[in-house]
């Protein structure tokens, strides 16, 4: 059999081949064993290797985002501002600041880190999108904390698009808000003295990964914050020092809620309850004190609408027929009252969020993030999925777009919504 597929000069090589193989092995091991392998960070590869492994890289990346559809609106204002805001917290770290540069540390990374404010190597969007959600193997470039949603991720592609071209001051006011522009005084709260919760793994991942990658929940980590106290510097770079979010950006508006729903929401985070890279990141570096000091703090703000405008033209008739929706709710399609159960935010003990006075992007963004799934629950009720489910797109912009046009504790709403849940008793 052999010889009708092989000629016989060819088989009389087979013997030897094997040979040189197994001795190719042996010495391969060898080397491995004895070590002369230099994996320091401080020798890099010599060039043509380098260049080598960024080709398999760029082709794994071509070869796994084809199928990938960005947004239309990749540069959006609001994409770019949470973009910025949440680079200036974990990417700046290796990638350098616009106009700064990079420190020594970054530097002696290998591979080092590229300067993503002079150049963007990876030109396609799909590209740069697939790099961050899934990191990059045997480099220091980090997966995505989350992969149940995108939305965030095509924020960051739209903002990373930008860095070439972006000042350094410009670059600060967009990443840091109106705390970039001059010092906030806000109290400190202190982190506490049990701050242990629950042993903490991975956000992607239930499986261990071995002794060595387990932290304890919180993790004092990277952010400062977390052990200087200096919390609400923090949270007021992209919520505002009064809650009331930013002029850009789909931050939502944080003083229109309570104290529980805050406290809630930022536990799920911290656990991944509730999945959001950007705000994942902040809360698991909380402890418990700080948890409730903020919302204390927050919840303690004068109530006013959200800063930000809406990007989305809604037409008027939407309007009306978005506050028929959250106060009468579509019958014949079997939808409630939104206000049945969102009037209750600052009576029940339930955590129903305030909706009157919201970012309009955030509200529209939070019920599409229902609808698909990608929205975990703060506490162990969460009806939102079964209700998103039912709604349309122009729906969804019609009653968020009635209720950002909300004053928060208005009298004629409340009026509307006490007689609704009276109704309802
Ligand atoms: C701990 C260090 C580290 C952090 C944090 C980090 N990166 Fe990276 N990143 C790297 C390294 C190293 C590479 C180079 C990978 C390679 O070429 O093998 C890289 C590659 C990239 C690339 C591909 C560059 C190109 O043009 O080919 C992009 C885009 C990128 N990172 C964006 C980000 C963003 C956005 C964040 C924040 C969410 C981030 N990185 C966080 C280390 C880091
Ligand atoms: C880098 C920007 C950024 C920082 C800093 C930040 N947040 Fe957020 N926050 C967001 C974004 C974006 C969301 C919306 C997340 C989503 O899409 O689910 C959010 C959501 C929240 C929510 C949920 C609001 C709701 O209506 O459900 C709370 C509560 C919150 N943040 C509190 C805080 C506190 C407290 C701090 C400071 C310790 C803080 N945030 C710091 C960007 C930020
Ligand atoms: C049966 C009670 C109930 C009804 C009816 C209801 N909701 Fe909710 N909604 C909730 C609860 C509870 C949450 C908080 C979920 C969580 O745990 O994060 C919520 C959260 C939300 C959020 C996220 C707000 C934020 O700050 O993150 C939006 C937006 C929202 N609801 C819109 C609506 C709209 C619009 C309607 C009507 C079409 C509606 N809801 C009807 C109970 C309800």
């Amino acid at each position: 059999m052999l010889r009708d597929i092989f000629p016989r000069r060819l088989i009389q090589w087979l013997g030897p081949l094997v040979f040189a193989a197994l001795a190719g092995l042996v010495v391969a091991a060898a080397i491995v064993v004895s070590g002369v392998f230099n994996l320091a960070a401080t020798t890099p590869h010599p060039q043509t290797w380098a260049d080598f492994l960024h080709y398999v890289f760029k082709r794994s990346v071509a070869f796994h985002s084809g199928d990938l559809k960005p947004p239309a609106d990749l540069d959006s204002p609001n994409r770019i501002a949470l973009g910025a805001a949440h680079y200036a917290n974990v990417c700046a770290n290796c990638h350098g600041t616009p106009g700064l540069g990079q420190n020594p540390i970054q530097l002696a990374m290998t591979p080092r880190p590229p300067y993503l404010p002079a150049q963007i190597v990876q030109d396609d969007d799909k590209a740069i999108f697939w790099i961050l959600k899934h990191g990059v193997k045997y480099s220091a470039m980090p997966g995505w904390p989350t992969q149940v949603r995108d939305d965030e991720i095509w924020s960051m592609v739209g903002f990373v698009k930008t860095l070439p071209k972006l000042r350094y001051d410009v670059y600060r006011r967009v990443a840091f808000g109106e705390t970039g522009s001059g010092p906030v005084n806000l109290p400190r709260i202190d982190f506490g003295s049990s701050p242990a919760l629950r042993r903490y793994v991975s956000f992607n991942s239930d499986v261990p990964q071995g002794n060595v990658n387990h932290y304890d929940w919180p993790a004092a980590g990277p952010g400062e914050w977390g052990q200087t106290g200096d919390v609400l510097t923090t949270c007021a770079r992209c919520h505002g020092a009064a809650g009331t979010g930013r002029a850009v950006g789909a931050f939502p508006n944080l003083a229109i809620l309570s104290p529980t729903y805050i406290r809630a929401s930022l536990t799920a985070f911290a656990s991944g309850k509730r999945q959001s890279a950007y705000m994942q990141t902040i809360a698991d570096q909380l402890s418990p004190a700080q948890i409730d000091g903020a919302a204390a703090y927050f919840a303690a703000q004068p109530k006013a609408k959200s800063l930000a405008a809406a990007t989305f033209a809604v037409p008027a008739a939407d309007v009306a027929y978005g506050a028929q929706i959250a106060l009468k709710g579509l019958e014949a399609r079997h939808i409630g009252a939104c206000a049945g159960c969102h009037a209750l935010a600052d009576t029940d003990v339930r955590a129903y969020p305030r909706l009157n006075g919201q970012n309009e992007d955030y509200l529209v963004n939070q019920m599409k993030l229902f609808r698909a799934g990608g929205r975990g629950n703060s506490l162990n009720y969460n009806p939102m999925a079964a209700v998103a489910k039912n709604l349309t797109d122009r729906e969804i912009g019609a009653v968020s777009a009635y209720y950002a046009a909300q004053t928060p504790y208005g009298a004629s709403v409340l009026k509307a919504e006490g007689k609704l849940v009276q109704a309802q008793r």
